[in-house]
Order: C-alpha cells, then sequence, then structure tokens
C-alpha cells in the first residue's frame, strides 16, 4: 500500500484527499499548519467512506512526523491569487511557504517523489528541486494535465465530439504564456481543423491560457481546485501505480528543448520513481518561439527567488 501526503488541506487539498480516497489502494495523510483544519477535513471524509463506498485509509494532522516514509508528497500549500492578480504575484508570500514545506517533509520521506501544485507553479516546482536536493526525476509540478484538460473540455464544447475522443498537448509554463500546441492536439486523430474553424481554434486557444483566471473571476476569493485536483489525482495514480504514462510535467530541464536550469513543461512518462522519461517533440519556429516566451516569464519570476 502506497503512503501518500498531502501537505495542505485547503480546497486543493482536500479534493485531492478526496479524489485519492475515492480510488483507494494508498494511504492518506493530510497535513496543514491550522490546528483542526487537516483533522475536521479527514474525520468528515472518512466517514463518508461508508456511505460512498471509498477508503476510510486517512489521517489529518499538523504533525509532520505523520508523513514518515511516504512515497508520494503532494504539495499544495501556499496562497491563491485574487481577481487580477497573475500566478507570479504570488512568488514571494509561497517561496516562504514551499520552502519551509520542503524542509519539514524531505528527510522525513527521503525517497519520495514530490508533487508541487502551488502557484507560479514553475518556480515553485524548482525551488522544490533546488531545496530537496532530490534527483529530478523525482521533483514533478502539475500544470499541463490541468491546462490540457480545460483545452480539451473548450474543444468538445466547441465540437460537439466526446472529451474521451479528444487529445490536446499543452506545454511550457502554467502562466499566461502557456504554450497550447494544436499541431499535437487532436480529435480521434484527426487535426483539430477538421472539426473546427481557425476562429474556434483560437478562441479554444485564448480561452486555455485564460481558463485558471477565468475561474478566479467568478469566485473572486480564491482559484479552481476540482479540475487541479483531478490532475493531481491523475499524476499521483500514474506515480504509485507505476503506470508509465505519458502527462505533460513540469520538470527540471537539463538542455531538452534547448532549455537549462529552469523548470518547465514538457511531455514524460511518468511511473514509480517520478519521471522515467522525458520526450522531446519536434516544433516549428513559431511553437518554438511561443515555449521561449513562456520561458522567459519563468525566468523572470525565478528571479524573485532566494536561493
Ligand atoms: C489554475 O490554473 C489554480 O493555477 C491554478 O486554476
Amino acid at each position: 500500500m502506497s503512503k501518500v501526503s498531502i501537505i495542505g488541506a485547503g480546497f486543493v487539498g482536500s479534493t485531492i484527499a478526496h479524489w485519492a480516497m475515492i480510488s483507494g489502494g494508498c494511504q492518506v495523510v493530510l497535513v496543514d499548519v491550522v490546528d483542526g483544519l487537516a483533522q475536521g477535513k479527514v474525520l468528515d471524509l472518512i466517514q463518508a467512506g461508508p456511505i460512498a463506498g471509498h477508503s476510510i485509509d486517512a489521517v489529518g494532522t499538523t504533525d509532520y512526523a505523520e508523513t514518515a516514509n511516504s512515497d508520494l508528497v503532494i504539495i499544495t500549500a501556499g496562497v491563491a491569487r485574487k481577481p487580477g492578480m497573475t500566478r507570479e504575484d504570488l512568488v514571494g508570500i509561497n517561496a516562504k511557504i514551499v520552502s519551509d514545506v520542503v524542509q519539514q517533509v524531505t528527510p522525513r520521506s527521503p525517497n519520495a517523489t514530490l508533487l508541487i501544485m502551488t502557484n507560479p507553479l514553475d518556480t515553485m516546482t524548482y525551488l522544490a528541486y533546488k531545496l530537496s536536493g532530490f534527483p529530478r526525476e523525482r521533483v514533478v509540478g502539475q500544470a499541463g494535465v490541468l491546462d490540457g484538460g480545460r483545452m480539451r473540455t473548450f474543444i468538445a464544447m466547441e465540437s460537439g465530439v466526446n472529451p474521451e475522443n479528444i487529445h490536446t498537448t499543452v506545454l511550457g509554463g502554467h502562466g499566461d504564456e502557456m504554450v497550447p500546441l494544436v499541431r499535437y492536439s487532436t480529435i480521434a486523430g484527426l487535426p483539430l481543423s477538421y472539426f473546427l474553424s481557425p476562429e474556434q481554434i483560437d478562441r479554444i486557444v485564448a480561452r486555455t491560457r485564460d481558463g485558471g483566471a477565468e475561474i478566479v473571476r467568478y469566485l473572486k476569493t480564491g482559484s479552481a481546485y476540482y479540475a487541479p485536483g483531478a490532475a493531481a489525482c491523475k499524476m499521483a495514480q500514474a506515480i504509485i501505480q507505476d503506470a508509465h504514462q505519458i502527462y505533460p510535467a513540469s520538470v527540471y530541464l537539463q538542455g531538452e528543448y534547448g532549455l537549462e536550469d529552469i523548470c518547465f513543461g514538457v511531455p514524460v512518462v511518468l511511473g514509480r520513481g517520478g519521471v522515467q522519461r522525458i520526450l522531446e517533440l519536434e516544433l516549428n519556429d513559431e511553437e518554438r518561439a511561443a515555449l521561449m516566451r513562456s520561458a522567459d516569464l519563468i525566468r523572470s519570476t525565478m528571479a524573485h527567488l532566494k536561493l
């Protein structure tokens, strides 16, 4: 049985805990520094188990000792953005929180894979990689599964085709310069242009890039959590079940895509031990330029880190 610790019992963390308990096959530890928050949410979740027919194998705590020997640690702790803010605006406050979490969890679970959810995502993944001292395979950030899921939703809405038939590829940073790759997105293997006009495709790309902000504008006091939680759960399952599944993930690059010393969203094979392989897609000049713009935005955010 794998042990999965989730740090931060806010909306994202508790939604992941819920998905994990429905999926089963793992012991869940939910941690929050706010006394009672993780304990209360887990008590509620395990009481749902007998009713909904899911696992009750979970602990809620303020004590990092409970996370010892985790196979996977999912870091959601941090502040969410408010309307008008970019994810990059969160770097100062969330860097302190993520640093503290990494220092707490890594000595207790030296063999774990870290899955980062906190924004600004790629910069927080970089910070966790640097502070943990873990090999790059075991520090991944979730973004492309969420952004790709949003793009699938919008394609389904515009085309009327079942999302199960839709495959998307969204690479680069989880910021306003993310790169939805139309050429690597298909409907049942057919190009998007078979079903959609150029105007529809442009609208889908723009709405995907704005997907997180669109929800923040509605919620006003926070950001999305159902789709981010589902995305984290998919990645977690691939890791703990050693599923060898291909997902986009933010990983530390050492020359891939012409980039170095940056965490950036690229397609990877995920399984036990994290990233088993990084896949390099062939890109045309326009796609490459879009990825470089995305990397520039991450680098400008990384400049605020004090490492
Ligand atoms: C989003 O895109 C919170 O970054 C997350 O919704």
